[in-house]
């Protein structure tokens, strides 16, 4: 096991009817003016930012609103956000919604307590974020794990580029989590999530580190309730223990607790986000889908036991002893046919993209050849548009989903 640093304060209230406690939470920490942050409307639609300004106002918490959050948020967005907290002497950041409006709400939070930097250089590493607003979160979405998370992840719309960084001023505060608020996730956006949640622990899983046993055995059994629970939300998006499930994998899945003295690096993240940044409308857990097993393929010969084990222990595949490659890559099949049954695309194609940019993302994945991306490999710009064109020539299976 790797010397390691597990640093996670968030508060987390789970349960139904969680949500109209929020006044009584924001009280109890003392905080008297608050922005509620959230997104394009779905928040208004189903009732809950109605409920959420009730269980303030019973509370004497005074609130602004300021929506609009897109998925994929921009710096833009997070710049007026600022501007407003300063006018207005907002105390904490409310974010209703999924992993954009929480990533917009950091965002905020480090540019209002640094106004003398530049937001945008955190982002580049180049400053560190000393202090900032307390963000707290009523989640609507389980995927990104921001709820937990000490990232943030923002698109610079001039040049596209989408960046994330880590930092202590992004754990929340605290966390509300009803599953129930999933319900209205659509088929497609669960898929998203229930991908995005795997993603989290599989790419601490399959990291260079050694084998750590506990660490092996907590991401293998949150992978297998996390596929379990996708199946049935994908059929039953009211089941409650589904949700549940899926929302509480979705904040163990990236809160540190997987990766625990393993080496973390998160290489297809790094590959997506390049995509995602180029192409807003692709959605994040969609370009996971469409990348993960084409980057699989690609690295299987250099860590052929690990994949083995992930197949065996995950999949239920059985371990071909003289053969370990062909067990592998059956449970590099079995996660393909997986995600394709949730609706996700399992090739580049079926986002509709063509191949004519993968130079341009690669070149700004290894930050015009300053960075390679640490994997079994080393992964520097030839082999990243190596993984993208398998990704491209993965073919289209919309038409056999389901
Ligand atoms: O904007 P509204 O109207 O609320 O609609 C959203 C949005 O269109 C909708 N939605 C959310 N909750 C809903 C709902 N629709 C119906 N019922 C509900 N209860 O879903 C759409 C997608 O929302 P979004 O927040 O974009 O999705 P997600 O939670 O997947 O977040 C994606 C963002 O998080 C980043 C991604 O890169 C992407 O920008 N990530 C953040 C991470 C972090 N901070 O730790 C880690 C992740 O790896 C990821 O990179
Ligand atoms: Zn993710």
């Amino acid at each position: 096991m790797e010397n390691f640093q597990f640093y996670t304060p968030t508060e987390i209230f789970f349960g139904k009817g969680t949500e109209n406690q929020v006044g009584e939470i924001i009280q109890s920490y003392g905080y008297h003016k608050v922005m509620i942050h959230f997104g394009g409307g779905s928040v208004r639609k189903s009732g809950l930012l109605d409920r959420v300004e009730h269980a303030l106002q019973e509370h004497d918490i005074a609130y602004i609103l300021f929506g609009g959050v897109q998925p994929n948020p921009t710096l833009s967005l997070a710049k007026q956000g600022m501007e407003l907290c300063r006018k207005e002497g907002v105390e904490l950041i409310l974010a209703v919604g999924g992993g954009s409006v929480l990533d917009s709400a950091k965002c905020i939070a480090d540019g209002v307590g640094n106004p003398d930097i530049d937001p945008w250089q955190f982002f580049l590493k180049k400053e560190v974020p000393k202090k900032a607003l307390p963000v707290g979160a009523i989640l609507t979405l389980s995927a990104s794990g921001s709820e937990m998370s000490a990232s943030c992840v923002i698109t610079n719309e001039d040049g596209g580029f989408k960046r994330g960084f880590n930092s202590k001023t992004h754990r929340p505060l605290f966390s509300i989590l009803n599953p129930e608020l999933t319900y209205t996730v659509s088929k497609f956006q669960t898929g998203c999530g229930t991908v995005d949640i795997m993603m989290h622990t599989l790419e601490r899983y399959f990291t260079k580190s050694k084998q750590v046993d506990l660490t092996d055995r907590l991401a293998e059994g949150l992978l297998k309730s996390v596929i379990e629970a996708g199946r049935i939300a994908d059929r039953e998006p009211e089941n409650y223990e589904a949700r549940a499930t899926l929302m509480w994998a979705g904040s163990l899945s990236h809160n540190d607790l997987t990766g625990a003295g393993r080496q973390v690096f998160m290489t297809v993240h790094q590959m997506e986000h390049e995509l995602s940044g180029m192409y807003p409308q692709i959605a994040h857990g969609a370009g996971l889908s469409a990348l993960f097993c084409s980057w699989a393929r690609y690295v299987c010969p250099y860590a052929v036991e690990r994949f083995a084990q992930y197949a065996v222990r995950v999949w239920n595949c059985e371990m071909n002893f003289e053969n370990p490659m062909q067990t592998a890559q059956a449970g590099i099949a079995a996660t393909e046919q997986y995600f394709a049954s949730l609706g996700m695309p399992v090739g580049l194609k079926e986002l509709g993209i063509t191949d004519e940019k993968f130079e341009e993302m690669a070149e700004k994945c290894t930050f015009f050849g300053q960075r390679t991306l640490p994997d079994y490999i080393e992964l520097g710009k030839e082999e990243i548009v190596a993984i993208y064109q398998m990704a491209y020539e993965a073919g289209d299976k919309t038409g056999e989903r389901r």
